[in-house]
């Protein structure tokens, strides 16, 4: 493929060079044998051979139009971007998500922080959910172009008020008791279901991170600045599922979600073993692996991970994928090499995964990328994504696009 783009752009480059401001219409760009046909104005045409031209300078390939929603429907999946209100606020910023993505994540407005009331929680006494303004923009945005949802996040140490673990709900006084925190924890997940069905929402919402990050590498539970962990000890995360297995609906796959994956295989694996009920029926119906990586991962390594996590049975989706130039010890400047570096690692990804979704060893349904553009990127200064600062496509992009050709090989 490399040489026949080759060939046809170097035939453009010489005629558009050759007859410059003649009005010419460049030729379709099939490879058409020895001559190729010209047509200058309406009448005028002139013959250029092939082999005449294999001595001119060459032209940059042209890389074909491509777009990853079409790439990932081929195997069935749907391909999302985290999305912040700031994304949807131009007329441009919503044509690319459209012309590429087919789900969204909010990147911050459904995480815990976000969705509380304080004020009406105190004078409640109860803990009271309210959806804020970024989130209702996004979740109305993605119902106005029937774009899918990923819920993130209801369980997780960070990104946590901590007023919602104290009596009263004031952090000057103890921290409650399990039994009262379990009850906070059902009346939140309810709640956001509840609120969720009635703002109209849960049509387009398939997936939900209910526990983000609560296991470590060395296979414990966190438990630093995890109150969840402090006021109901290691079965917060039972109830977190147990909960939302109750209050969501059944067209909504409950997650698990966590980083550094490729450590945390094994302990995942016996981890979704416990989220069983009496009869032995899954809580949970899915893994997500953040995939915040690094260009000097071994991905022979990580899809080791994914196959032990895959033998599950579970589903497993890749959900908030980004590449980092380097190794999280020593990130490596932007330059051609580490581009494309970037870009092969791209395409083996995610090369592998369709392999597998299509031989049937890998339930996925979705791969969600934390943003598509390196200058919106939380890991800006790493350059993790598929366009660089000005939307250009990087080799990154034709690796995720799987367009070998110019995916940096
Ligand atoms: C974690 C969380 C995400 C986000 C990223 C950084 O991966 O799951 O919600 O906060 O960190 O953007």
């Amino acid at each position: 493929m490399k040489s026949k783009l080759l060939k046809n752009s170097v035939i453009v480059a010489l005629c558009c060079g050759l007859l410059a401001g003649c009005g010419v219409t460049a030729p379709n760009q099939e490879e058409t044998g020895e001559t190729v046909q010209i047509e200058v104005g309406t009448d005028d045409t002139t013959a250029v051979s092939t082999d005449e031209v294999a001595e001119v300078p060459e032209e940059e390939p042209v890389a074909p139009e491509v777009y990853l929603k079409d790439v990932f429907a081929e195997h069935g999946m749907k391909v999302g971007t985290c999305l912040t209100p700031q994304m949807i606020s131009s007329e441009g910023g919503k044509e690319r998500i459209k012309n590429h993505f087919t789900s969204i994540t909010c990147e911050n407005a459904m995480k815990p922080d976000y969705i509380f009331d304080k004020t009406a929680s105190v004078a409640a006494g109860e803990l009271i959910v309210e959806f804020n303004k970024d989130m209702i923009t996004m979740l109305d945005w993605a119902v106005a172009n029937d774009i899918a949802v990923r819920g993130h996040t209801l369980v997780w140490y960070s990104q946590t008020p901590s007023w919602i673990f104290y009596e009263d709900f004031n952090t000057g006084k103890n921290l409650v008791s399990k039994d009262v925190m379990m009850k906070r924890m059902e009346s939140m997940i309810k709640q956001v279901f509840e609120k969720l069905e009635a703002s109209g929402y849960t049509d387009v919402i398939y997936a939900y991170d209910v526990v983000n990050e609560a296991w470590m590498e060395n296979g414990n539970v966190r438990q630093d600045n995890n109150l969840w962990y402090q006021t109901m000890g290691e079965d917060f995360m039972y109830y977190a599922f147990y909960y939302a297995d109750k209050y969501a609906p059944e067209t909504i796959d409950l997650y698990y979600n966590d980083y550094n994956e490729q450590y945390k295989a094994d302990t995942l694996v016996r981890f979704v073993d416990t989220l069983k009920d009496e009869s032995g029926r899954y809580l949970i119906d899915g893994v997500g692996l953040q995939g915040h990586l690094y260009t000097n991962d071994d991905l022979d390594t990580y899809f080791k991970a994914i196959d032990k996590i895959a033998a599950t049975g579970l589903k497993v989706q890749i959900t908030e994928l980004d590449v980092s130039l380097g190794s999280w010890q020593s990130v490596k400047p932007a330059d051609e090499n580490n581009l494309k570096k970037q870009g092969r690692f791209y395409y083996d990804l995610i090369n592998g995964i369709f392999e597998r979704v299509d031989n049937g060893t890998l339930n996925s349904d979705a791969l969600t990328f934390w943003g598509y553009c390196d200058s919106m990127s939380w890991r800006r200064n790493a350059n993790p994504l598929l366009f660089d600062s000005l939307y250009r496509p990087k080799y990154a992009f034709y690796g995720a696009a799987q367009v070998k050709e110019f995916a940096g090989y």
